[in-house]
């Protein structure tokens, strides 16, 4: 199983819509069981991936919970195999500052993570985390074995490349076998400053996987609640989610 925890320190950047798209991309395109968990506390991902009488523990809970049972927490989705385990409010409360003193468990989710690898239930997992480096955080990069940074390419955003691979590399103290997948540019589009900010993203050594370009489709589907493949099949995006995906099940290396 692939776990990859999809990250940036910044909001805004598409983390939950690579998220949900890709999860759906890989469960209909290519027949993956998919596993979304979602550990931001505003739950994007859940809302738009659970259907709306929503039963089970949280991320919150299975941190915080003292015995940990994987059935309990994850639910099916809207979504032909792509299973969630949501997010709530409740992750805005788990402080990294008090994990030491405190009973929430960071590695939680990797036990969880690592029972259903043995039981062979999903093909992949992707992790949404919060723009911060929460408790939550902390607990997808460890459970995870690849990072995956959404990027819009702006200038802050790449201000934030230092800081964020910092964080990454800190976590690879505890956990070692955590691969940095690459950059996603999101929200292209063709201009000057936009090609060169992906030519900046290359000094910092890590591979830039195929962007996907910048279209209103992506606001219009966040109302439809429904995943670019269906909503929109021949939008931009949902044509550079699909060659990402693509790219991703070659080992996500920068083919192009
Ligand atoms: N390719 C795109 N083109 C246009 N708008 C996009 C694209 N990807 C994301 N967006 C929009 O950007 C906003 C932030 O996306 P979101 O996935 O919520 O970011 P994050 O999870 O990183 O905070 C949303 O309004 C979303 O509709
Ligand atoms: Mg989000």
């Amino acid at each position: 199983m692939r776990t990859i925890a999809l990250m940036n320190l910044k909001g805004g950047v598409a983390k939950t819509t690579t998220t949900v798209n890709v999860a759906a991309i890989l469960a209909r395109d290519h027949e993956k069981r998919v596993l979304v968990v979602d550990a931001d506390s505003q739950c994007n991902a859940t809302e738009f991936l659970a259907d709306d009488d929503l039963q089970s523990g949280t991320l919150a809970d299975l941190l915080r919970d003292e015995d940990i049972r994987i059935k309990r927490y994850v639910v099916p989705t809207k979504l032909d195999n792509v299973d969630l385990l949501p997010g709530s409010e409740e992750l805005m409360d788990l402080d990294l500052t008090k994990v030491e003193t405190s009973d929430v468990r960071v590695s939680h989710l990797q036990e969880l993570v690592s029972g259903f690898e043995r039981l062979g239930q999903y093909d992949f997992c992707l992790i949404d985390c919060p723009p911060a480096f929460s408790a939550a955080s902390a607990a997808a990069l460890l459970a995870a074995n690849e990072v995956l940074i959404p990027i819009k390419l702006d200038a802050f955003s790449l201000r934030g490349m230092t800081n964020l691979l910092c964080q990454i590399d800190n976590m690879r103290a505890i956990n070692p076998a955590l691969r940095l997948l690459g950059c996603l540019p999101t929200m292209w589009y063709p201009c000057a400053r936009t090609i060169q900010a992906e030519r900046t993203l290359l000094l910092y050594d890590l591979p830039v996987l195929h962007h996907i370009r910048r279209t209103d489709k992506v606001d219009d589907m966040t109302y439809a609640q429904r995943p670019l493949i269906e909503s929109s099949p021949r939008s931009a995006a949902a044509v550079d989610y699909r060659a990402f995906v693509r790219q991703l099940l070659r080992g996500g290396a920068s083919d192009g």
